[in-house]
């Protein structure tokens, strides 16, 4: 057990329990016990509802008259959309002190990657590869919206997304579910924070449980249909993780996995997250999805639908009315029912209990916490570093970057985008403020101030409009050099926002070819919330620098590293394909009897018109820096299935700056009773190394991590070698060796959600 999952376990909202799934909770009633027998029917419904305040800067805009009246006959149990530390408080005194039994509500809102101060969007903290960044946003993110009378998050979203054209990739740690477990782990701690009793604890929800992210052609709200393997190996992995950190809430998902909706899968959610994971905490709709399984096709009325989620274990309908306004009914008909409907609001009221509003309920309501924090200069100072530590050079053909602001006497700032605060917040802002945001001109600014600054806005990625390209051209012209920001705007990838085609904007493009024709030099700043298919931009640009969009702080964390204060990281949390139609393609995939042959000889799994690698693989980023790999070291070469293998690796910063690297290892099954893919990432680890400075990395894997899920049904550890490799990408491995496992044993646990320990040690 990892330290924080350790922590997880003494003071989360969730304490997994693997073998009480089903247990009565204690022998004395719990408070939320002796609740639910005073209530009447209508006040348990009522804890099953989730209601919508306003959005946005409109918020509590709905919470008149007749809404309070419903509060105070116990018909909410919680409310999304809202915000307020002195609002809130109104709303709260409404429920505790004029309703019949006195339950607090439950405030929640998307408070995805910050509140007011914004981080960079979950793609870019991904990005990092340093899960202790991750942390560090999402506490930074809970003070502020706990501090503004939330209780509750729908974050983090954790869903696997294998396929760019899927707009809400944006909101995920990308295409692996190893990485993607360590962001879910890191984002759980940062919200939850350890104590919950503690008003900076903000409840985190896993979202959107199972299969969201596996959308047949990367369309949102689709059909996923996928084997149970890619479903236990792949898709449910940082959902595992998540619950075994103690999230106090999950979301299902939106979509069918194989025609079964999941908010009305009961095999998955009753039977394998809560029996067989052992997890008991609240589990929410999605926006409306209890009435959408109507349009599913798998009820004929409303009743029929809230019957399917309640028996899945839904435990909260959110907003879409169906248990306030048709359980009754469907409990009148079969009284068995009560059993589930009492299930569900003992959860509900175990939450509550667990963030402490009954003894406190006004805790987190306090105004002059609330004018503390929010953007807090410690958290603006917060996002930059993170900001900084998202960014991956992506090329640099010719050393163009780091740029020397005393050797130039110009700089042309060309894009819409480098003016576009709203955009660098991306979506799902919370309370975050454009007008707060540093662009990338207000950043370049700031960091040059003898240099004379030029710019035009050239083409907005928004329409079609060129006529600003010819003032673009003259600036680029009459500057030293361009820094050239193209891309998405932060409406152009979301959710709903799913695209047929990931290349770049028409008017970005043409934006970009007509700077390049100037013959300056011109580093191109990408912005964009997913991976893009840029084989054309990539032919002319000598230098890419991956931005995504970087929240509050993004002009100074891109200056930084544009001037070399600060040298690139950042590592791909999914490949960049070199067209569209090459989507869905991902480094874990299966050899085939015709594995891929990258000089084109022969027949084999491939596009004919195409290479089978990606533009940009998985894990790829550059560096001001170089890095040595050197001194392979195994502690053993045979491990019995219960054992350890420590693998070390000594790294050293040949180069002359001061740089982090992303140190990966990668594993292979290579003789298996299924196939298993050519490579899956198993560890990694952030190094922080001054200019020739090494340190040694060490490790500690665990046959349960090659574990795979049997055609049987189960996990399974195989007897015979492994391969591994270490490496700096997915198609950069530097050193390669292997081990043996001894005997064939059942495993236990999703194997990709298992961590691996690293340590750095000196070397
Ligand atoms: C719908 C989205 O799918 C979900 O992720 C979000 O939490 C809810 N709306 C609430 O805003």
């Amino acid at each position: 057990m990892s330290s924080s999952w350790r922590h997880a376990a003494v003071a989360s909202f969730v304490v997994v329990c693997l073998s009480c799934a089903n247990q009565s909770i204690a022998q004395t009633p719990s408070r939320p016990e002796v609740l639910l027998k005073k209530m009447t029917l209508d006040e348990k419904i009522g804890q099953l509802v989730q209601r919508a305040g306003g959005r946005q800067r409109a918020l509590n805009s709905r919470i008149d008259d007749a809404e309070l009246e419903r509060v105070r006959a116990g018909g909410v149990g919680s409310y999304l959309h809202v915000a307020g530390a002195e609002p809130l408080a109104k709303l709260q005194k409404v429920a505790v002190e004029e309703s019949r039994l006195g339950v607090p509500l439950l405030f929640a809102m998307d408070v995805v990657h910050g509140y007011r101060t914004i981080f960079p969007v979950p793609l870019a903290m991904a990005a990092t590869w340093a899960p202790e960044s991750e942390e560090r946003a999402a506490r930074v993110a809970a003070d502020e919206a706990t501090a503004a009378g939330l209780h509750w998050t729908f974050a983090p979203m954790i869903d696997v997304a294998r396929d760019a054209r899927w707009g809400r990739i944006v909101e995920g740690a990308g295409e692996d579910p190893y990485l993607g477990a360590r962001m879910a782990v890191a984002q759980v701690n940062g919200f939850q924070g350890g104590n919950t009793l503690r008003p900076g604890s903000l409840m985190a929800t896993a979202k959107h449980f199972g299969a969201y992210g596996a959308g047949i052609g990367g369309r949102d709200y689709n059909t996923a249909d996928l084997s149970e393997r890619t479903l236990q190996e792949v898709y449910l992995p940082p959902f595992y993780a998540a619950a075994r950190a103690g999230a106090g809430s999950f979301m299902v998902a939106f979509n069918d996995i194989a025609g079964v909706p999941t908010t009305a899968n009961r095999e998955l959610v009753r039977g394998t997250l809560r029996e067989r994971w052992g997890w008991q905490g609240l589990m929410v709709s999605d926006w409306g999805a209890i009435a959408e399984l109507l349009n599913h096709g798998v009820t004929a009325d409303r009743a029929g639908a809230g019957v399917l989620a309640l028996d899945a274990s839904v435990d909260m309908d959110m907003v879409g009315g169906v248990y306030a306004d048709d359980l009754r009914d469907a409990i009148a008909k079969d009284p068995a029912r009560l059993k589930l409907l009492d299930e569900a609001v003992l959860r509900i009221l175990r939450v509550k209990e667990q963030l402490g509003l009954f003894d406190k309920p006004l805790a987190y309501n306090d105004p002059d916490r609330e004018a503390r924090e929010l953007l807090a200069p410690e958290h603006r100072e917060a996002a930059r570093a993170v900001a900084r530590q998202s960014i991956v050079l992506l090329k640099n053909d010719g050393k163009l970057l780091p740029l020397n602001a005393d050797k130039l006497r110009s700089i042309a700032v060309i894009g819409a985008l480098a003016t576009d605060g709203r955009t660098m917040i991306g979506s799902w802002k919370a309370q975050g403020r454009e007008e707060e945001a540093v662009t990338l001109l207000a950043g370049i600014t700031a960091a040059a101030p003898k240099v004379r600054i030029i710019s035009a806005p050239g083409a907005d990625p928004r329409n079609a409009e060129v006529s600003g390209i010819p003032a673009a051209v003259k600036a680029a012209k009459s500057a030293d050099l361009t820094v050239l920001m193209i891309g998405e705007d932060y409406d152009q990838t979301a959710e709903a926002r799913s695209r047929s085609d990931l290349g770049l904007p028409s008017s970005q493009m043409e934006l970009a070819r007509s700077v390049f024709a100037t013959g300056k030099p011109v580093v191109v700043v990408l912005t964009n919330g997913r991976p893009l298919a840029i084989s054309g931009l990539a032919e002319q640009a000598p230098v890419i620098l991956e931005t995504w969009m970087l929240g509050t702080e993004s002009g100074n964390a891109i200056a930084d590293v544009l001037f070399g204060k600060y040298s690139p990281a950042g590592r791909l949390p999914a490949a960049f394909p070199r067209t569209t139609g090459a989507v869905p393609g991902y480094y874990a995939a299966n050899p085939t009897g015709r594995p891929a042959d990258p000089d084109l000889a022969k027949d084999t799994v491939r596009y004919h018109d195409l290479p089978i690698t990606p533009l940009y693989p998985f894990g790829h980023g550059l560096s001001y820096s170089e890095f040595r790999y050197s001194n392979l070291e195994l502690s053993t070469t045979m491990v019995d299935p219960g054992g350890r293998v420590d693998i070390s690796i000594s790294i050293e910063n040949s180069g002359n700056v001061a740089s982090d690297e992303v140190v990966q290892l990668y594993v292979r099954d290579p003789v298996a009773s299924v196939e298993r893919p050519v490579l899956e990432l198993r560890g990694f680890k952030r190094v922080e190394l001054g200019a020739g400075q090494h340190k040694r990395v060490t490790f500690s894997l665990t046959p349960e991590q090659l574990a795979f899920w049997s055609p049987r049904g189960q996990w399974l550890i195989e007897a015979g070698r492994i391969d591994f490799w270490i490496g700096a990408s997915s198609a950069d491995l530097r050193a390669k060796g292997s081990f043996e496992i001894s005997k064939t044993h059942a495993g236990t646990a999703p194997a990709a959600a298992l961590p691996t320990r690293v340590t750095v040690s000196n070397d």
